[in-house]
């Protein structure tokens, strides 16, 4: 598959079938999202799998909402990956007039990027979860409270249905030498 094609395959998967993930699969999908860029690589994204019962029905509740009907599918999900935001490892310095940010969340979305991207090269679905109870999923995981959790991803093999991509047009997001005076 050329890379555009995969790209343009990617999509939300917000159903899944029963079959398990393999650990090979999962593990070939972390190794995409290991191998992110990272700004001065830091590489501040830790991944932890949960793939067993009864750990996962546990986080499934915390990633679903039944009264906001919110995310619910995540219980449908048979692994739900939490990328743990390790925060920077170094005093920031002084750039002048050059800004340096805190970059750690775009870092830990170009990894969750590579992992999705991975995913569908294996024919798995994913969802990126950005609304789930996070102080939860961080206390049943060991994950230590002062570390950031602002992602978690629902992976599985995605059950059959119609898939919708809907983007704006290219003439509304590509410009050539500066921003258009009309925007
Ligand atoms: C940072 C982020 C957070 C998201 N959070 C959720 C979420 O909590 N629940 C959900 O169903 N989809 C979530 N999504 C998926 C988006 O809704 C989806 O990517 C967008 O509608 C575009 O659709 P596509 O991924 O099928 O191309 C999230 C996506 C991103 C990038």
């Amino acid at each position: 598959m050329d890379f555009l094609t995969l790209a343009a395959n990617r999509h939300s998967c917000r159903s899944f079938t029963e079959e398990p993930v393999s650990r090979a699969d999962i593990a070939r999908c972390a190794e995409a999202a290991r191998l992110a860029p990272s700004a001065r690589n830091t590489q501040p994204w830790r991944i932890v799998i949960v793939d067993e019962q009864p750990l996962l029905g546990k986080v499934q509740e915390q990633t679903s909402d039944e009264e906001l009907h919110l995310n619910l599918f995540t219980k449908g999900a048979p692994v739900l990956a939490a990328f743990v935001n390790e925060g920077i490892p170094y005093e920031p310095v002084d750039r002048g007039k050059m800004k340096g940010d805190n970059y750690t969340k775009s870092d830990i979305g170009g990894a969750i990027l590579s992992f999705c991207l991975q995913a569908e090269e294996l024919g798995l679905g994913t969802c990126i979860i950005g609304s789930f109870c996070a102080d939860g999923v961080k206390k049943l995981l060991g994950i230590p409270a002062e570390k950031g959790l602002d992602l978690m991803v629902a992976l599985g093999h995605p059950a059959p249905g119609e898939v919708k991509k809907l983007r704006r047009p290219a003439e509304d997001v590509l410009f050539y030498n500066g921003y258009p005076a009309d925007k």
